[in-house]
């Protein structure tokens, strides 16, 4: 915008008639870039408005308030009699801008972050993050196309016009109280948890609580016992508290409680997805519930349960959450309604034992969290009323249909090259390569045919026993899924082309 040094500086501003931003704004910017680059001096006299606007080809209108937006802010002294001036504050010692990166022989400013999150950018989970619209198969998403709107609007709507005292002002610092009773009874009758509304709070989703239990127990450089592979968000969440992960593998009875032990038998926290382990889908098994609980018990450690699927089972009925059978005191439950309402609600919960419930509410009460009240009261209508369950209910029978439709059609058309594997529970599944095929090879084929599947080690802090791509049934319905296994088996085929795999349709 800028060409020439100096006063003259002010005729070398560059408008573009054509562009969507008023010309005003323009001349505004241009002006105000000069005084705070400190291309033209403080106390320096600006032209005449009538003599800009002739040389800008611009109406002295349109200069005149350009001028009065910079008298307001204090840029320019405007002095009866003698016209107008750069004010002389900008003049004063003041930070300058860093250098531009391409300046000559300047290197870009670092900018210094903390020590945890120096430590945590370098080890954030994958970026890109996925396209977040429904296409098959993206993992995490549920079924938008079967939410029920018109009765959920409805709702809200009523939860909008409530006194404009209870909608509108700061909520209760742990949460709604009305939604905290209802998440406490829902706990009580379905995920059999014995609780008090009181233990619950309510969290901007599972992530957010993660990140808060994160900065409330570690230390920077604590270590943290984590499924490998494992949830990406829950490893950000800690990550960013400072947390040193400790990759801990995972079988089909979920984390190896002795692989754990023989890599840090001290450690301060361990984070689990008992009820369907993210993303392989196994189910920590009884024994190894109460090993962990035991090694926990014996480092001095908490444990994070994350039970974000676990609601949706559809084969036998899984075991009650580790919450349940805790004695010791040491599980934090964490719930979100992402899979079984939608993410965008960005809301969650807590459930903190006893030992911890004072701090946590001095916490919240410190940082009031941010889930709107109407939003928590509308929540806990729809489960007080039943909604929610009948909600799960059906949700269940629909992820049955769609899991039901990918394995039938991967047994149609990706025997040989993908082995997708039945599962009995959540909005996922995981499917084995054959060998030689490669998961990053795969995903990149099959993202340019615009269906996702995500590679187990995207989920993986260390290279992990299992190989193979991660597969969502829940966003998309069943011609969705059998389209898109179509579309998956030509990208594999694509790949084997060029690999040293057998082509689509040959047994492994
Ligand atoms: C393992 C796991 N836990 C929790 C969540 C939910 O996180 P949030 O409540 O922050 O949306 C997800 C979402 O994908 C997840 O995969």
């Amino acid at each position: 915008m800028v060409k020439r040094a100096g006063g003259a500086l002010l005729f070398s501003i560059e408008i573009d008639h054509a562009a969507p931003r008023p010309v005003t704004t323009q001349l505004y910017a241009g002006l105000r870039e000069l005084m705070l680059s400190g291309a033209i001096a403080g106390g320096e006299r600006l032209p005449a408005t009538r003599t800009l606007a002739a040389e800008l080809g611009l109406s002295r209108t349109t200069v005149i308030q350009a001028f009065d937006r910079l008298i307001a802010e204090g840029l320019i002294e405007s002095r009866v009699g003698a016209g107008s001036f750069v004010s002389t504050a900008l003049n004063a010692d003041r930070p300058l801008p860093p250098p531009a990166p391409d300046s000559a022989g300047s290197a870009p400013r670092v900018p210094r972050l903390s020590r945890a999150m120096r430590w945590a950018v370098d080890r954030f989970g994958p970026r890109p993050r996925l396209p977040h619209q429904p296409r098959p198969f993206i993992t995490a998403l549920p079924a938008y196309d079967a939410f029920p709107m018109a009765q959920w609007a409805r709702l809200m709507a009523k939860h909008w016009r409530v006194s404009r005292d209870e909608a509108m002002g700061y909520g209760e610092p742990s949460g709604h109280g009305a939604l905290r009773r209802a998440i406490a009874g829902h706990l009580r009758s379905n995920r059999g948890i014995g609780c008090e509304a009181d233990e619950i709070f309510i969290v901007g989703g599972a992530q957010q609580a993660f990140h808060l239990i994160g900065s409330v127990l570690l230390d920077p450089g604590d270590r943290v016992w984590f499924e490998n592979p494992g949830a990406i968000g829950a490893r950000n969440s800690l990550l960013a508290c400072g947390a040193d992960l400790v990759p801990v593998p995972v079988d089909r009875d979920g984390l190896r409680v002795e692989d754990g032990l023989a890599r840090a038998r001290q450690f301060r926290l361990a984070f689990v997805t008992p009820s369907h382990q993210q993303p392989l889908g196994h189910v920590l098994s009884l024994e190894r519930r109460f090993a962990l609980l035991q090694a926990a018990e014996q480092a001095g450690a908490w444990i994070v349960e994350d039970d974000y699927d676990g609601e949706f089972f559809f084969g036998r009925r899984p075991l009650p959450t580790l919450k349940s059978v805790d004695r010791t005191g040491l599980v934090i439950y964490v719930g979100t309604f992402s899979k079984s309402l939608f993410p965008a609600l960005r809301l969650g919960f807590m459930l903190v034992p006893g030992e911890l419930v004072e701090v946590f509410r001095t916490v919240a009460a410190a940082f009031v969290q941010g889930v709107p009240t109407s939003v928590q009261a509308g929540v806990a209508e729809f489960i007080e009323e039943g909604h929610f369950a009948t909600h799960i209910r059906r949700m269940r029978r629909i992820y049955q249909e769609r899991h039901a439709a990918l394995i039938e059609a991967a047994g149609r058309h990706l025997a040989g090259a993908l082995e997708v594997m039945p599962t009995d529970s959540g909005l996922h599944t995981i499917g084995r390569l054959a060998p030689g095929l490669s998961e990053t090879a795969v995903a990149a084929a099959a993202d340019r045919h615009r269906v996702t599947v995500s590679p187990i080690a995207r989920f993986s802090i260390e290279p992990a026993a299992e190989r193979g791509l991660v597969l969502g049934f829940g966003g998309v319905a069943p011609p969705a899924i059998r389209a898109g296994v179509e579309t998956l088996a030509r990208a594999i085929d694509e790949v084997a082309r060029h690999a040293d795999a057998p082509p689509i349709g040959m047994a492994v």
